[in-house]
């Protein structure tokens, strides 16, 4: 075989793709061509059993001839969709001003609003913002937090054992603990995270909600430090100035240690199912890192103190939205979640 009659070959098999009149018979013609049993590819096969001398001008014409086939067929192929479509798009029963199915798209959570509101203040006040397991043990959770063994506090927070020993975290305060052994200090961060407790249910208690938990460890740090930076938060997510209450709280793991009670924004301090009728939401506590913590967390106490916070995230965007039961946050009705942008 010579050069001129493979290249001959090629032509036979472009005019046989030219003259192809659909998408299936084009297709055969391709198998017939270039197939594994086809005739372009069986040239290829021919090339080693060429002469040495005369392998390289056999190989580049078949080359050649595989270049030249398989360009014909995609041209084709345009060829032919381009015209399928063109038939589709005049046919008489084809209405191309139908409106389309319209995809609806998805609101971003109140939730998730809130949180990125938070964020947003916080890391402009330098923060890191961390993620931290749900699952926790309890050394994290309890024991590093200066909460032992037979302490009462265990009791304020009805805990998800888990079987192998672990819990579901009641607060998202293991956090600080964990920060403490990942950053060099001084460092300040929040963690944003759901939190589970053993509750009944109703319009102010869930299993299952949200806190988020910042801290801030330095050399020096103050009580004056942390409730500015309480009321920059909360001014910013509500936007306007409100009405706080500082009360001493008692939290095992801050020394002193604050709750702060903000006026209830859903019945102007009136009283209603979400403040339990008292006019105050309780959402924060606060204070200053306890001695034992720093040092459970790997730091010396001596050298080190910090401020702690953890807030009701939950609480926070049902007085944000005007949400009267906590049962919406993750009941999951779309009719809840729609209202929010
Ligand atoms: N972990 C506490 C709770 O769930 C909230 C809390 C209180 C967090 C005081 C803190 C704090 O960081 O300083 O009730």
């Amino acid at each position: 075989m010579t050069p001129e009659q493979i290249a001959a070959i090629a032509q036979q098999g472009v005019n046989s793709i030219e003259q192809a009149t659909d998408e299936k018979g084009l297709r055969d013609l391709e198998i017939q061509l270039l197939g594994k049993k086809g005739q372009i590819t069986g040239l290829t096969r021919a090339i080693s059993e060429a002469p040495p001398q005369e392998r390289g001008v056999f190989g580049r014409a078949v080359n050649d001839a595989k270049k030249t086939v398989t360009q014909a067929i995609e041209s084709r192929r345009e060829a032919l969709q381009d015209s399928a479509l063109q038939a589709e798009l005049t046919d008489f029963d084809f209405d191309v001003t139908l409106p389309g199915i319209s995809k609806s798209s998805g609101t971003r959570h109140p939730l998730t609003l809130v949180q990125e509101q938070v964020e947003e203040i916080f890391v402009g006040m330098g923060f890191y913002v961390l993620d931290y397991p749900e699952v926790e043990d309890d050394f994290h959770n309890f024991e590093a937090l200066n909460i032992p063994k037979d302490h009462p506090a265990r009791d304020m927070q009805d805990t998800f054992w888990l079987k192998d020993g672990h819990l579901l975290r009641t607060h998202t305060s293991p956090g600080q603990i964990r920060a403490m052994g990942e950053y060099a200090p001084p460092f300040r961060a929040i963690f944003p995270g759901k939190v589970f407790r053993y509750e009944a249910v109703d319009a102010s208690h869930e299993h299952t909600f949200h806190q988020i938990e910042g801290l801030m460890i330095d050399r020096k740090v103050s009580v004056a430090n942390l409730i500015s930076s309480m009321k920059v938060m909360l001014s910013q997510i509500f936007g306007r100035e409100v009405l706080v209450r500082l009360r001493p709280g008692y939290f095992p793991f801050v020394e002193p240690g604050f709750e702060l009670d903000m006026n209830c924004l859903l019945c102007s301090g009136d009283g209603c199912r979400v403040c339990s009728q008292s006019g105050w939401v309780e959402f924060l506590g606060c204070g200053l890192v306890h001695p034992k913590v720093l040092k459970a967390g790997g730091l010396d106490p001596e050298q080190w103190q910090g401020w702690a916070f953890g807030v009701g995230w939950s609480r926070l965007v049902m007085m944000r939205y005007g949400i009267d039961d906590i049962r919406y946050l993750l009941g999951g009705d779309i009719r809840f979640l729609k209202q929010f942008g």
